[in-house]
């Protein structure tokens, strides 16, 4: 299956391309790097070509409303377009739990990409997913005033994006299914980035990692964390914990 992955270089992106190989399939990464605007749609056109998929993991750094509306909207609207002149029988989005409800900010520009997918009928889906882990990084390097480091409070529960970008390409290698349900990504991701958590050591390395690179202290978090985690000590009540999240996983 030929699978493009729009962001391909982002937070998220990078991670789905991975996926996307890992489950034996053709990515087509579309990048400014590579020729394709998202926000003029140039390029578009031949990079969709005998593609099945589409995933969106695209995204702004602005907080403006404005702005977010402006990008999530006519990037979501080239993509459709694209897609349906290369006859792409599936576009799959990542949203944000809350978004739809939320009307300031980032997060309106999501709710109209919501909107955007809902008003097409079929050949969609999007999964919502919580912020992730990375975003703490993502925060503290687009978070600089001058000299000040702004640390917004807020409450998640954050999930690892290695989780998310998995879920994303199962999604995509399925018939479009509307919203995707997200209780699985939970499940999932708390058993991993817990039995991750108990394996980890800090790696100073990855504290001065650029800003676009994994959170620091997050690296283990995904899928490789399990088997890491099976070669370590247990603490008391782990494998109680284990069959626990795995019940909720299925
Ligand atoms: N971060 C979170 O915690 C979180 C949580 C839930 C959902 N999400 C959603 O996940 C998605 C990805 O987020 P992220 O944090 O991974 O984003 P990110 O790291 O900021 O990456 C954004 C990507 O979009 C690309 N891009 C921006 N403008 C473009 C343009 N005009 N043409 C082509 N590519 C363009 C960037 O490419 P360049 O290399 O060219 O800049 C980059 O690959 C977003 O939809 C976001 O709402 C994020």
């Amino acid at each position: 299956m030929r699978i493009a992955v729009a962001g391909a270089t982002g937070t998220l992106g990078r991670l789905v391309v991975e996926a996307v190989r890992t489950a034996g399939h053709d990515a087509v990464p579309l990048s400014r790097g590579s020729g394709i605007d998202l926000m003029t749609g140039s390029g578009l056109a031949d990079a969709l070509s005998g593609a099945s998929a589409v995933i969106d993991a695209s995204s702004t750094n602005s907080t403006s409303a404005k702005e977010s509306i402006s990008f999530f909207g006519t990037v979501t609207r080239h993509l459709l377009a694209a897609e349906r002149a290369a006859a792409v029988p599936h576009h799959v989005a990542i949203s944000i739990i809350g978004a739809a409800e939320a009307d300031t900010g980032y997060y309106a520009g999501k709710a109209v990409q919501e909107e955007i997918l809902r008003a097409q009928g079929s050949g969609w889906s999007v999964l919502r997913a919580a912020q992730f882990h990375e975003f703490a990084a993502q925060l503290l390097c687009h978070g600089r005033i001058g000299p000040l480091q702004v640390a917004p409070a807020m409450r998640s529960q954050p999930i690892a994006a290695a989780e998310v970008a998995g879920e994303l390409v199962e999604i995509a290698g399925g018939e479009p299914r509307g919203f995707a349900p997200t209780s699985r990504v939970r499940a999932r991701s708390a058993w991993s980035t817990w039995s991750g958590a108990i394996s980890r050591r800090p790696d100073s390395a990855d504290r001065s990692s650029r800003c676009r690179s994994r959170a620091p202290g997050t690296e283990h978090a995904g899928r490789h964390a399990a088997s890491r985690a099976r070669r370590t000590p247990r603490p008391a009540g782990f494998h109680r914990l284990a069959r626990h999240a795995d019940r909720m996983s299925r």
